[in-house]
């Protein structure tokens, strides 16, 4: 009697495990997979960026969310596509390091009848067919709004020494943000373009091209830093040589992001202007594929909005109120 009951007791056991599997597998049957193509981990912009796409991307809100960090390179970008679609994901997701060479991979990805989402950056392809949406930054118009305070608060006959701190070469938030500052140097006859230098968009890489930058040049007046984490790392950079800046000091910070860490330093007025570049795309492109499989057509191109911080006017209140 014993014995039978324990070969009852294991049978059972064995049969709610294999309930269990199966209804796991049928979750996961219905859970619609995306394979998202993210560029790294540079910045705190990027991070949030990618807990952005982790929320929005929940199994509990029906995805399973493959991420593939391409560790800043395009090509590992094109290896993560080709490996989605051999694992025949539903929806592609990239947010591209460049825009440029993405036409062989993304025609695959249409020849096997996957959608392309693009999120944040640009891409320059022979054909707009090869994705179905794009959502993110007018770079370009950030840009162009820091020129116009550079303008208005700093003058544009008086000479004006400018250090630019670039972010990653060939990506449009780059492309975007050079492109305004050229744009305000070819129109003002003050500004000076003293040096020029790509720190990745990392704090590190634009502590270390910064501290190059001030053995070079005594005078700097204005730092053009393409992130914050740059503009972080060449205020450390700053400090150990010395340098004033900020509200208080010789030289006025010009950055783009307004991460948290990056409005602090606004709000303690070390940056004097900041341009929000908006990272919480998670829910935006969520929205996208849900109505691209209730068969509807959304808006192709979405640029979403964005705000800039003077460090004379902004608050601890507002900096509070921010989600990210
Ligand atoms: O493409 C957006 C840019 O990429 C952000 O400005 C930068 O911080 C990030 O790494």
């Amino acid at each position: 009697m014993k014995k039978m009951l324990m070969v009852v007791g294991i049978l059972a056991v064995a049969f709610v495990a294999h309930v269990a599997q199966e209804m796991r597998y049928a979750q996961a049957a219905t859970l619609t997979v995306v394979g998202f193509s993210q560029v790294g981990s540079e910045s705190d912009w990027r991070i949030a960026n990618t807990q952005s796409m982790r929320r929005a991307f929940s199994e509990a809100n029906g995805f399973k969310l493959i991420i593939k960090d391409a560790q800043q390179r395009q090509d590992r970008q094109v290896a993560a596509i080709r490996d989605f679609i051999a694992q025949k994901v539903d929806f592609i997701v990239i947010a591209p390091v460049t825009e440029g060479g993405w036409d062989g991979a993304l025609n695959e990805a249409k020849a096997a009848g996957i959608p392309v989402i693009i999120v944040d950056r640009r891409i320059a392809v022979a054909s707009d067919d090869l994705y179905s949406n794009w959502v993110g930054s007018d770079f370009r118009r950030e840009g162009d709004i820091a020129v116009e305070w550079m303008e208005q608060n700093l003058g544009t006959d008086k000479e004006l020494l400018i250090v630019h701190l670039q972010g990653s070469m060939g990506s449009s938030a780059q492309i975007g943000r050079t492109d305004a500052l050229d744009a305000g140097v070819d129109k003002n006859s003050g500004w000076k373009v003293v040096a020029r230098d790509s720190g990745a968009f990392s704090q590190a890489k634009g502590k270390e091209v910064m501290e190059r930058i001030l053995r070079q040049h005594p005078r700097i007046d204005v730092l053009y830093a393409e992130n914050d984490d740059m503009a972080i790392g060449a205020m450390a950079a700053m400090d150990e040589a010395g340098r004033t800046y900020g509200l208080n000091g010789d030289t006025v910070i010009i950055s783009f992001d307004a991460t948290r860490a990056g409005l602090t330093a606004t709000l303690k007025g070390k940056i004097h202007f900041n341009m929000e570049c908006n990272p919480l795309h998670g829910p935006r492109v969520k929205e996208i594929i849900q109505r691209l499989k209730n068969g509807e057509r959304p808006e192709k191109y979405i640029y979403v909005d964005e705000a800039a911080f003077d460090a004379r006017t902004f608050t601890q209140a507002e900096l509070d109120a921010r989600e990210y």
